[in-house]
This record gives structure tokens, sequence and C-alpha cells, in this order.
């Protein structure tokens, strides 16, 4: 659907006004590389995804704001002087949550608004539709009170959000992916300083195939909540090694086979190793891709899915099925979960020429053996928040 016909179904929904509504877009994201590591300090390679949600925004005299959805049924009506008074549990969060942070930063919604949404992400599929949510509403409500749109500052404050608001304690990969990505680029961010630099990602004749397992991702809030506190773990029991640590990726794996033996407890351990292994193959990845070597990088695209499985453990036999499925294609240079895990996506490294015996031949396998039907997108890498012309 694009931007007009959006607007028209805000305009069936809303009616008619002399004042033109705005319309604004965030991505979702896939991460490439760089997994379970934003809350650990180090590097992540996410890049934004050509679909995402649209926002169409017009102001109100009334001091409401009603948010409604084409996709999801759920509508929402709130007085401003009644901002986040209430939570529903319900997508609607999402943005009251973000305009909750945009009144503590000294940006409150002081007047009504219509706000209306069209999703494109699969909800629950590991691509961020809550992150682009945030964002979008972030970005819109600054561009509608006439703020500054400080797209690092809005990813911070979309995670604070989620954080605070929603209750999900999740890092800050997806908020800033989703804010500051860049068509035909892949984010090298630096999770401790949030400094970051778009890397080109030309892959030529390959393809960026995501494969939604529809797995339902159960548990995925409480096993996240344990993988960090095995990282706090780790991290308290490598300081009587290094006393200044401040992150798990601030080791070097070279560091880590002379401090390993401090970790006792072995699952401790191997989410240590995942994480200090991870960070490296991410930067090892920039190198692969400013050097065209494909190749290298669908390497190391197997070697974190192994660690994922292995040592973090995050992984389920729904992605572990799909990622040797996909892995069988001659055509494929490398494949491996994305995101938080324990259902979700996979995102795997294809030739142009395999893509449809790909997506035919692992849908068919990963059926047979799962009993779930999977959905492939083959995409490319989009823009980030922004806002669309509105003619
Ligand atoms: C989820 C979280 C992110 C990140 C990933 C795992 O997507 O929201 O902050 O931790 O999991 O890399």
């Amino acid at each position: 659907m694009d931007a007009q016909q959006i607007k028209q179904m805000f305009i069936q929904k809303f009616g008619e006004s002399a004042v033109a509504p705005r319309v604004f877009h965030a991505p979702g994201r896939v991460n490439l590389i760089g997994e379970h590591i934003d809350y650990n300090g180090g590097y992540v390679l996410p890049a934004a995804l050509e679909f995402g949600t649209t926002l169409v925004v017009r102001e109100r005299e009334d001091g409401v704001i009603r948010l409604a959805s084409t996709n999801l049924p759920e509508e929402a009506q709130i007085k401003v002087d009644e901002i986040g008074l209430n939570k529903t549990g319900q997508w609607t969060d999402y943005p009251v949550g973000v305009m909750v942070e945009l009144a503590r930063r000294g940006y409150p919604v002081s007047k009504g608004y219509d706000l209306f949404y069209h999703g494109e992400i699969p909800n629950g599929a590991g691509l961020s539709s809550s992150a682009s949510i945030e964002v979008v509403t972030g970005y819109g409500l600054l561009s509608m009170g006439g703020y500054d749109r400080d797209t690092v500052q809005i990813a911070l404050l979309s995670q604070a959000a989620e954080n605070n608001f929603v209750g999900v304690n999740c890092g800050i990969m997806d908020q800033f992916a989703v804010a500051n990505g860049k068509k035909d680029h892949a984010i090298l961010l630096m999770c401790d300083t949030l400094e970051y630099k778009h890397v080109p990602f030309q892959t030529g004749s390959y393809k960026l195939v995501i494969g939604n397992t529809n797995k339902r991702r159960g548990l995925v809030d409480s096993k996240y909540n344990e993988r960090r506190e095995q990282c706090t773990a780790a991290l308290d029991r490598l300081r009587s090694c290094k006393a200044d640590l401040n992150y798990l990726a601030e080791i070097t794996p070279s560091q880590f086979e002379d401090y390993k033996s401090a970790l006792t407890d072995e699952t401790v351990r191997n989410r240590a190793q995942h994480v200090i292994e991870e960070n490296a193959r991410v930067l090892a990845s920039v190198e692969a891709l400013t050097a065209n070597d494909l190749q290298e990088f669908g390497r190391l695209m197997n070697l974190s899915h192994d660690s994922l499985r292995d040592l973090y453990e995050v992984s389920c036999a729904e992605l572990d099925v799909m990622v040797e499925e996909a892995r069988k294609i001659p055509g494929t240079l490398g494949a491996r979960m994305t995101g938080a895990g324990f259902g979700g996506c996979t995102v795997s490294l294809v030739h142009e020429d395999d893509v449809e015996t790909f997506v035919r031949q692992v849908g068919e396998n990963y059926e047979a053996r799962t009993g779930l039907k999977g959905e492939f997108y083959v995409c490319g890498v989009g823009e980030g928040v922004e806002e669309l012309s509105s003619n």
C-alpha cells in the first residue's frame, strides 16, 4: 500500500479537515551479525529493511490523541493531560510510551493528534515492528511540534519507552537501526559509545533472503533477561582478571583464553565466549564486506548461528532446521538466525540465480520437517526514519 492509499484510509477513519495530514515512515531492521552484543557494549551490524511502519498524523483542536491502525484492531483515545496514566498491554503502549519519554525530555505532547499507523512488518517475527512504531512516533511528533529531529536521541527515547513503559528490557540496536538506517548500507554501531558509521552493503549478484519460521517466540522475554543476567555474572567474575572492565565485549578473544578459567560455571563461560567471539566476528565482517569478500562474510554468518545455537543457546529447533536447509542450497554463502532468537527469522545470503530454488526448496523441506509454513522475503536495505512527501 502506498502513502496515498494510507492517507485515504486515514481520511475514511478520521474524516476530512482543512489541515493536511503529514506522513512519516520508519523501517524494520534485520541484524546481519552481532547478536546479543548490544547490551554487552560491543559492535553490531544491523540494516534497515525496505518495509516498515507508515504513520499519518494530523493535529486536532480538542487536546485528544486518537490512535488507530490499518492492521491491528485495537484503538485508543487519550486526553493529552492523561498520557501514560494507563497501560493496556496492546500495541498502543508503544506510541504512548514514546509520548511519556518525549515529555520527560522536555517535549511534551500538548496538542491533540490523530495518529494512524500502517504496519508491513510481521508482528513477533523479530524484525523490530515495535521499534519501528516507536521511532516513527518519536520522529513524527517531534516534526509536528516543530522540534529538532535528532535520530540518535529518537533511538534512545524509543528504547527508554520500551524499557520503562512497555516493560521490555531490550538493548539499543533495534531502535538505533530503525532511526539511523541508510539505503544500501549496514550500520556499524558501537553500542557503548553509540559511535556509528554506515558501511556500504553491496552484495552484487547475492540477495538477502529473510526466512520467517512463523514459530511463535515463546518465553523470549524471560530467556532474554536470563541471558542478560548470565552476562552480568560473567562480567563480575572477569573483573577479578581485569578490574576496570565495563562490558564483556571489551575483552578480546585472546584475552579470553587467559581469563576464561575464572569462569567456573560452564554455562556462564559459554555465554561470555559467544559475546567475545561474536563481537570479533562483527569487525571481521566489516573487513570482509569492505574487501567485497562475500564468501568470508557468509562463513562468519554461519559461525554466528552455530555459536548462538551451541554457546548462547537462543536458537530453537525451527530456526536450526531453516538454517540447515538454507545451507544445503548451493548458492547460499551463509545463513543464521537474526534477532533475539527462540523463534522469529533467519537471514541468508543467496546467489540471485538460486533465490527461486531457495524459497521453494527451503520452504518445502522446512514444512516437511517442522509442520510449519515458513515465509520468505527477498529484500534490499532501505532508509531509516523519514518524512514522506505529502502530495
Ligand atoms: C532483540 C533486542 C535487541 C538485541 C537483540 C539480540 O532484538 O531488542 O536489543 O539485544 O534482541 O541481538
